[in-house]
């Protein structure tokens, strides 16, 4: 078929397949744990789902302004000022259906062709492939394995000409890592001293734990909302547990929002006034979900890390924040992938393989089920590998038997 070159390029998200395959399994009776999960397990705030019936119930839904709605960009506004130490105008704030194609529509405003966008690995998947769709060219900074956290002067020596946008994400995903607040003001300096744009994609920076704060990005430049290079992204996907609910945003100076918003009317014209709603009763209601929630990760957090421990010459750097984490497996399996599906073959157990973060000989293992899930799901894999673990166990109500 005579297709778009540069569409046919572009990867299935592994992750998202990854979902829709461990369903089906689990569809069909296997006892499946899915520890390669990228949401949380709670439901969604009582105000949320309250301003979303109260919306639904006058009948009225119909298209809203495409850069959503003004009482919603408002408390994203409210949420900036408590949060980042900045009032910003609502013409700096727009909203689209999650922080991805808030992502998407922010690189297409920033990039020209042959542009390069600076990603630390290990990376978000799906960082590259939008850079590469706007015509962008992904360039990736190894970052130190014992931290999973760049060097700023590797960071910064990958700049060039071409250099658009440097793109950061701490806490972050795959690795929990945080960045230290040195690293980012540095990078923030730096972007502003040469007006290159950074973009923090800060869709984790609550689920962050040890009584720790993520480093403010905004809090790092002197310049005002118009001339900063500092924009922010985030959502209540991560923080609220509102994955579905698809709504995102982004803090930026005027222009950049003025054309973010001139994509989104051209392609969907609007967000959902519902989910809007949604997310506006979110920010605005009680925050003690969001407290418990990273207490319930924290805990999961160091149940990972203690069954993680018992594998022998598996190394893990500590997560600071997310439900992520990216052990070293590369002792028992260099190829991640094979590692993945080997697992998953044996011991019904879902991971994703670091190679698809630029994390080659790791596995990506999130602990936002159960604490239950996050033993059993990494006792399993131990089973799986360690030859000096019992030959025996048992999965889903039958007795396994390693013959490999
Ligand atoms: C780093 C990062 N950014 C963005 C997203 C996408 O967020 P949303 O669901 O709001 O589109 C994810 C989801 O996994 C993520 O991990």
């Amino acid at each position: 078929m005579n297709l778009s070159l540069l569409a046919s390029s572009i990867a299935e998200s592994p992750t998202l397949r990854l979902n829709a395959l461990a369903k089906s399994m689990l569809a069909q009776g296997a006892p499946v744990i899915h520890l390669g999960g990228g949401e949380p397990k709670n439901k969604a705030p009582q105000s949320a789902i309250a301003a979303a019936e109260a919306y639904l119930n006058t009948g009225d839904v119909k298209y809203t302004p495409s850069a959503g709605t003004l009482s919603l960009r408002k408390a994203v506004g409210d949420y900036t000022e408590a949060n980042y130490g900045r009032k910003v105008a609502v013409e700096n704030i727009i909203i689209s259906a999650g922080a991805k194609q808030t992502l998407y529509n922010l690189l297409f405003t920033l990039v020209n062709p042959g542009d390069e966008v600076i990603v630390p690995a290990p990376y978000w998947v799906s960082y590259p492939e939008m850079v590469r769709m706007v015509g962008g060219v992904p360039v990736t900074v190894a970052s130190g394995e014992e931290t999973h956290v760049p060097r700023a002067e590797e960071l910064l020596a990958a700049v060039t000409a071409r250099t658009k946008a440097i793109l950061i994400n701490s806490p972050n995903n795959p690795s929990g890592a945080m960045y230290p607040a040195e690293l980012v003001e540095e990078v923030v300096r730096f972007c502003e001293r040469k007006g290159i744009w950074l973009i923090a994609d800060d869709i984790y920076h609550k689920l962050v734990f040890d009584g720790k704060t993520a480093p403010n990005p905004l809090g790092f430049t002197d310049k005002d909302s118009e001339s900063t290079h500092v924009i922010v992204i985030n959502a209540v996907s991560k923080i609220y547990g509102m994955t579905g609910f698809r709504i995102g945003w982004a803090v930026a100076p005027k222009p950049i929002i003025a054309i973010m918003n001139n994509i989104q009317s051209a392609t969907t014209s609007c967000n959902s006034g519902v989910l809007m709603a949604a997310a506006e009763g979110a920010l605005k209601g009680p925050q003690e979900g969001v407290r418990e929630m990273v207490s319930m990760l924290e805990n999961n957090r160091n149940t990972m890390l203690k069954a993680l421990a018992e594998i022998p010459g598996v190394h893990v750097v500590k997560p600071q924040g997310t439900f992520y984490c990216l052990p070293d497996f590369s002792l028992y399996q260099k190829d991640s992938l094979a590692l993945c599906n080997f697992l998953l073959e044996k011991v019904f157990v879902v991971t994703v393989p670091g190679k698809e973060f630029g994390a080659e000989g790791r596995l990506r293992l999130s602990y936002c089920g159960s604490a239950e899930e996050v033993a059993e799901g990494v006792a399993r894999i131990r089973w799986a590998l360690d030859p000096s673990a019992p030959k025996e166990i048992r999965i889903g109500g039958k007795t396994a038997v390693r013959d490999w």
